[in-house]
């Protein structure tokens, strides 16, 4: 059996390497993986810079789709030939997030799914809907899950207007779940090219962020001057002063990444009290969230957006073309 390991932190540390086939532990199942989809997490963790206490040698990424080839003792969620999908957050099943959930998540702390068979307990899968092929289906556990999780959270709701930074995955998926809900979407992006396809998807309006330095002015107008009711910052502390002064009274940011680098931020206390505006942490999501949105993206049809498909042994170059900002979509391992 082939896996993608890593036995130092950075690139030039993955290797190809034969492994004997695990077997299926009490409640656990071996899953033939197809397709395995990349993260911004990942390239932190392969790089050292995020989980820097990680066990080596570790297998990357979190996001996988195949098929259940065997199941051990005890599962009852699935049988051999079932198309299932990995969740990332593996023990966070329902409910609150708890601090305990962080050790269940798969790809760092837990085994990645980069090898042609993983065993993984029957309680960290999701039955792939039948309308997506495993490239496809992999793209949704952190992206889609994420930017469903955050709508929700945000309570984006028929009418209302929600700003999104960047064309990077959660974005795009984000894009569409919020069209889904019936809201306005106004989302920036450095290339025009990229806010053309956008719009192709559905995104209402458009600004780019390297022209318009200034977007939160831009989203203001595009708003009557009222702003977004929900803004989800992908940016970090350096956008999060335009996320606060593009939110509108009593509206929610959801806080997601910080693409932009982590750092002093602005005054927080102070544009809060001015605004009432709320600001929610996003940690991906539970299990019983990431099925009730793949009833919805059936229900709709939703088909993420593929930017392009790699070779297991060619992880590096996905990585670089993921970072390059030249993609528009999830960049998928194909196994
Ligand atoms: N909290 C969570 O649960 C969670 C889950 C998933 C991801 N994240 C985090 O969320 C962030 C986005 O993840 P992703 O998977 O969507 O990443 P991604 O696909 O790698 O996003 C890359 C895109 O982000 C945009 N971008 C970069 N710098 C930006 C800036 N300063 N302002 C606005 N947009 C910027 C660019 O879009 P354009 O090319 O259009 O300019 C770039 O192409 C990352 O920081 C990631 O770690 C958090």
């Amino acid at each position: 059996m082939q896996a993608i390991q890593f036995s130092q932190f950075g690139f030039a540390n993955l290797q190809q390497v034969e492994l004997p086939e695990p077997s299926a532990g009490p409640g656990e199942v071996l899953v033939r993986i197809h397709a395995a989809a990349l993260n911004y997490r990942d390239r932190l963790i392969i790089e050292g810079s995020y989980l820097p206490d990680l066990a080596l040698p570790a297998s990357p990424l979190s996001d996988g789709a195949g098929e259940v080839v065997e199941v051990g003792h005890g599962v009852t969620r699935w049988k051999v030939g079932d198309r299932v999908t990995t969740h990332y957050s593996s023990t966070w099943i329902a409910g609150r997030a708890q601090a305990r959930h962080a050790a269940g998540k798969l790809g760092g702390p837990q085994p990645g799914v980069l090898r042609q068979i993983i065993a993984i307990d029957q309680q960290a899968l999701v039955a792939t809907p039948a309308y997506l092929d495993d490239v496809q289906a992999a793209t949704l556990p952190i992206a889609a899950l994420t930017a469903w999780n955050a709508l929700e959270q945000c309570g984006a709701s028929p009418g209302q207007t929600v700003l999104l930074q960047g064309t990077g995955g959660v974005s795009l998926f984000a894009l569409q779940l919020a069209r889904l809900r019936g809201a306005r979407v106004i989302i920036t992006s450095s290339d025009d090219t990229k806010l053309e396809r956008a719009r192709q998807l559905g995104a209402h309006d458009t600004i780019n962020y390297r022209r318009t330095e200034r977007w939160s002015v831009a989203v203001r107008e595009l708003t009557a001057g009222i702003g977004a009711d929900v803004v989800l910052e992908m940016g970090g502390s350096h956008t999060l002063a335009q996320s606060l002064a593009s939110v509108r009274h009593g509206g929610n940011i959801a806080v997601i990444g910080f693409l932009a680098g982590t750092g002093n931020g602005p005054d927080v206390a102070r544009a809060l009290v001015s605004t009432q505006a709320r600001l929610q942490g996003i940690s991906v999501g539970h299990r019983e969230s990431f099925e009730a949105m793949l009833c919805a993206m059936t229900l709709a049809r939703i088909k993420p957006v593929v930017d392009r498909c790699y070779g297991m042994e060619e992880l590096a170059a996905a990585f670089s073309h993921m970072g390059s900002a030249e993609n528009f979509g999830k960049v998928v391992i194909r196994l």
